[in-house]
């Protein structure tokens, strides 16, 4: 495990998760390709939270495992739903000792993790738990070489009696980024920290490599669009070959 507390996050995201994350992503978009992709076979989560993504392909009658490492993220699904079945583990060394068709990580989820090393561990994880032909399928931003002055300051939200501002800085030695959310009410300031290791997508090729996977498509959306140079999201599936 790196520098952060890998809880932290959902203790302090639990409560508003999933009204600030409402609308950002493409969640239809992503749960039709997710479920394509899967081929009818059961699909395993890593970083499931709150069940954006695994509720509503519960629904559509996919069998789904979702890890995550938050005792507080995972209250909040369970209250939602029994059908996603939840493992509170850390996803680098979870071992559930089945296979799957499709494993996933969504929303700059691979991130979380703070080292090199903890994510190519977690590629090699996904690689055990798929069965062969299965897809090991990430979601993220295409992350940009840190700017000259390693900072970013946005305005998120601004009402009457509430100011959301997210910054944050990167460290162009580890790629590990440090940032938060600050929530300025009347009642107080809450902090909500956002930190993770940055990777890219041809880092992430390199990892799958490791992993023995091998990369089948990168698109620019969840419907398959081109990707290109400008492209600001990546979702890269790899493939576990039929014969080792
Ligand atoms: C950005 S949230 C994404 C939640 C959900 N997948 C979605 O798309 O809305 C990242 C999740 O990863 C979880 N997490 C962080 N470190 C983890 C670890 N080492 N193992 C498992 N889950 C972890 C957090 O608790 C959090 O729920």
């Amino acid at each position: 495990m790196g520098t952060f507390d890998p809880r932290l996050f959902g203790a302090r995201w639990a409560d508003t998760y999933d009204e600030w994350s409402a609308d950002i992503m493409d969640d239809k978009g992503a749960v039709d390709a997710l479920a394509d992709l899967a081929e009818g076979g059961p699909v395993l989560e890593f970083g499931v939270g709150t069940g954006r993504l695994a509720v509503p392909l519960a629904e559509r009658g996919v069998e789904i495992v979702g890890v995550d490492i938050s005792p507080e993220m995972l209250a909040k699904l369970r209250e939602k739903t029994s059908a996603v079945t939840i493992v509170e583990a850390d996803m680098t060394t979870v071992s559930l000792e089945r296979e799957f068709s499709l494993a996933f990580i969504a929303f700059n989820s691979i991130f979380v993790l703070t080292t090199q090393e903890d994510q190519v561990t977690l590629f090699r994880n996904a690689a055990a738990h798929l069965r062969p032909g299965g897809r090991f399928v990430l979601e993220t931003v295409v992350v940009d070489p840190p700017s000259p002055d390693r900072g970013k300051m946005a305005v998120v939200q601004v009402e009457e009696d509430r100011l959301i501002l997210a910054g944050g800085l990167i460290d162009r030695a580890t790629s590990l980024y440090t940032g938060t959310w600050v929530a300025m009410e009347p009642t107080g300031t809450k902090f909500y920290p956002i930190s993770g290791r940055h990777v890219t997508h041809h880092e992430m090729d390199l990892m799958a490599r490791l992993a023995g996977l091998e990369l089948e498509h990168r698109w620019a959306d969840w419907h398959g669009g081109a990707f290109g140079p400008k492209s600001e999201l990546h979702v890269s599936i790899y493939r576990k070959p039929l014969s080792p």
